[in-house]
C-alpha cells in the first residue's frame, strides 16, 4: 500500500530544511523498500514546528516536527509510516491546540491539499464559489460581498463590495482586477503562505471579482523576494487556463478573464495601490494623487479593482456559503475571520486565523506563548512598520478595526511583532523615521523631508541636546506628516513614533532606560 507523506514546500519550511528532509525521506523509503507518495503541501502555519512532516494514517494526519535530516532513519525505525511513536511525534495534527483553536475559512485548505492539484482543490470544496457566482448577475455578486461585511485585508479595511460596485458602475470597455501581493509589512506572510499553499483560491477569488465587475484582464503583483509564490501562482494559472477556469467566459455572454503574474522590484511604496499601478505600467513607483480612484481610472486609465491577496482569497467562501455565513463571525463592523501573523520574539510564531474580537493579550501571551527568550513582553507592534506599538496596558484591545483605531493603532495586514524588555523604544521610533526616509517615493515634502528631520531630531535626544525641546519638535513634525502627507507611508509613520513616545517615555532621554541600567 502506498503511504502519502506531506512535507511542506512552503518557503518558510524550505528555509529550515524541508527540501533536504523530503529528499532524505524519499531516499530512505526506497532503500527500505517502502512505497511512499510525497506531497509538497503548503504550511499549516505552525512555523516553530517546521519542517512539519505529516503521514496520512487511516484518514487522519499524524504529525512529526520539527524534523531534521538526522531524524529520518529513526523515524523509519519507529514505524512513523503507520503513525508510530517518536520523540518528534505530535499526534493528530488537527488536535494541536494552536490549530484546533482557529477558525479557518480563508486558510481552510492551506497545508492540507496538494497546491499543484486543481482536482484536490475541487475535492476540498474549491470552485463552488465561482460556480455560484456564474449563476448570478454582477450586481448580485457585489451585493453578496457587500452583505458579507468583507473589508480589505491589505491595510485600510475598506469594504470590498463598495469598491467592486464602483468599478462595476464605471464606464469602460476593458476592466481590470489587480491583486496586491506586494506584502511589504514587517512580520507578515499570510499572502505568501496562501499563494504557496492554496493558489487556486486566489485565482477563484479573482475570477469572481472579474464576474462581479465585468473585468477581462487580471494581474497579480508579487514582490520579487517571493520566488516560490511566483512559481506557485504561475503554475496554478497555467493549470486553471487548461481547465477553462481562466481564459474562457464563466457565464453565457460574459467576458473571458485571464491573469498574468507581474514581479515587483522591491519597493515598500509599490504596495500602495496607485504606486503599484504605475509600476505595473512600467513607470517609476510613485504615488498618484487621488481622485481619480483606481476604480474609475486605474491600470492604463481603465476601471480597476485593486485588492489584497487575503481579501480576494476570502471571496470564494463568501459566495460558496453565503453572505450570512461569513458575516456571522466577528465583532462590530469587523466581520468574518482574520489571518493573524505572529512574529518577532515569540515562542510559537505562525499564522492564526480567527474571528475578529480576540484580544491582543490572548494572542501574545496565550496563543503565541509569550517571548522566545522567556523575558517579559514589553511592546507589540501591530500592523507593520507603520503600526503603533502597544504596551501591556493595552492588551485588552480586541482585534477589530475600530477598537484599534480608538487606541491610536491599526490592524493593517494583521502582522504582530513582539519585543521583550530589552527593546529600546527610542531606537524603534528612530527606525520608523529611517524606514520612511528610505522608502519614501519623494512626491510630497512632509514625508520626503520630514522623515529625515525626524531621525535627526531623535539623534539629538540620544545625544542629550535639549531633549524636551526635541520631543516637542518630534510631536509637531508628526502632526505635519500625519495631516500633510499624500499617502499613508508619510501619514502613518507618526503611529509608531508617537506610540513609542507616549507609552514608553522613559526610553526617550540621555541616558535612556537601557543605558541607565547598564
Ligand atoms: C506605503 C503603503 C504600502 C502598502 N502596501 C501594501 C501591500 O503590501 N499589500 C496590500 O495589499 N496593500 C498595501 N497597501 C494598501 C493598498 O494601498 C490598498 O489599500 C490595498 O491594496 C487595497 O486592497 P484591500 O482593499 O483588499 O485591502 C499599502 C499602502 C501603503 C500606503
Ligand atoms: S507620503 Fe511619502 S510615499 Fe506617500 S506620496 Fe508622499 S512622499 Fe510618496
Amino acid at each position: 500500500m502506498t503511504v502519502t507523506i506531506y512535507i511542506p514546500g512552503d518557503s518558510g519550511a524550505v528555509a529550515v530544511g524541508a527540501d533536504a528532509v523530503a529528499e532524505a525521506i524519499s531516499t530512505e523509503a526506497s532503500r527500505r523498500g517502502h512505497d511512499v507518495h510525497v506531497v509538497r503541501n503548503g504550511s499549516r502555519g505552525l512555523y516553530w514546528l517546521e519542517p512539519l512532516v505529516e503521514i496520512s494514517v487511516e484518514g487522519r494526519r499524524i504529525g512529526y516536527g520539527p524534523v531534521a535530516v538526522a531524524d529520518v532513519p529513526g523515524l523509519f525505525d519507529a514505524v512513523f509510516l503507520s503513525g508510530g511513536d517518536h520523540a518528534k511525534g505530535l499526534g493528530p495534527v488537527e488536535e494541536i491546540d494552536f490549530l484546533k483553536r482557529q477558525t479557518r475559512l480563508t486558510f481552510a485548505r492551506c497545508g492540507i491539499i496538494d497546491p499543484r492539484s486543481l482536482e484536490d482543490y475541487e475535492a476540498h470544496g474549491g470552485l463552488a464559489g465561482l460556480r455560484a457566482a456564474a449563476a448570478m448577475t454582477p450586481a448580485e455578486i457585489v451585493a453578496t460581498v457587500t452583505e458579507s461585511g468583507l473589508r480589505g485585508r491589505g491595510g485600510a479595511g475598506f469594504p470590498a463590495g463598495i469598491k467592486w460596485k464602483t468599478t462595476l458602475d464605471a464606464p469602460g470597455e476593458t476592466k481590470v482586477v489587480v491583486c496586491n501581493a506586494d506584502e511589504g509589512d514587517s512580520g507578515t506572510f499570510a499572502d505568501r503562505m496562501i499563494m504557496e499553499g492554496d493558489p487556486f483560491v486566489l485565482i477563484e477569488g479573482m475570477a469572481i471579482a472579474a464576474l462581479a465587475t465585468n473585468a477581462s484582464q487580471g494581474f497579480i503583483y508579487i514582490r520579487s523576494e517571493y520566488p516560490h509564490a511566483i512559481a506557485s501562482m504561475r503554475r496554478a494559472i497555467a493549470r486553471a487556463r487548461q481547465a477553462g477556469v481562466l481564459g474562457r467566459p464563466q457565464r453565457e455572454g460574459g467576458k473571458a478573464f485571464d491573469i498574468e503574474v507581474r514581479v515587483g522590484a522591491g519597493a515598500y511604496v509599490c504596495g500602495e495601490e496607485t504606486s503599484l499601478l504605475n509600476s505595473l505600467e512600467g513607470k517609476r513607483g510613485v504615488v498618484r494623487a487621488k481622485p481619480p480612484l483606481p476604480a474609475h481610472h486605474g491600470f492604463l486609465g481603465r476601471p480597476t479593482v485593486v485588492n489584497n491577496v487575503i481579501t480576494l482569497a476570502s471571496v470564494p467562501i463568501v459566495l460558496a456559503k453565503g453572505a450570512a455565513f461569513y458575516r456571522d463571525f466577528g465583532m462590530g463592523r469587523s466581520r468574518g475571520t482574520i489571518p493573524i501573523q505572529l512574529a518577532g520574539n515569540v515562542r510559537r510564531g505562525g499564522l492564526f486565523e480567527t474571528a475578529f474580537g480576540i484580544t491582543l493579550g490572548e494572542l501574545v501571551d496565550d496563543v503565541a506563548g509569550g517571548t522566545f527568550t522567556g523575558r517579559p513582553v514589553r511592546a507589540v507592534q501591530v500592523g507593520g512598520p507603520l503600526g503603533a506599538y502597544f504596551p501591556r496596558a493595552l492588551f485588552d484591545t480586541p482585534f477589530d478595526y475600530e477598537a484599534f483605531a480608538a487606541k491610536d493603532g491599526l490592524i493593517g495586514h494583521a502582522g504582530i511583532v513582539v519585543f521583550d524588555d530589552t527593546v529600546d523604544m527610542m531606537a524603534q521610533a528612530r527606525f520608523a523615521f529611517e524606514f520612511c526616509a528610505i522608502e519614501s517615493c519623494g512626491k510630497c515634502t512632509p514625508c520626503r523631508i520630514g522623515a529625515v528631520r525626524g531621525a535627526e531630531t531623535i539623534d539629538k535626544i540620544r545625544q542629550g541636546i535639549e531633549p524636551e525641546k526635541q520631543k516637542a519638535l518630534v510631536t509637531d513634525l508628526c502632526q505635519t506628516m500625519k495631516f500633510g502627507s499624500l499617502c499613508a507611508l508619510g501619514g502613518f509613520t507618526p503611529y509608531p513614533v508617537m506610540s513609542a513616545l507616549r507609552h514608553f517615555p522613559g526610553d526617550f532621554g540621555s541616558p535612556n532606560r537601557l543605558q541607565a541600567a547598564e
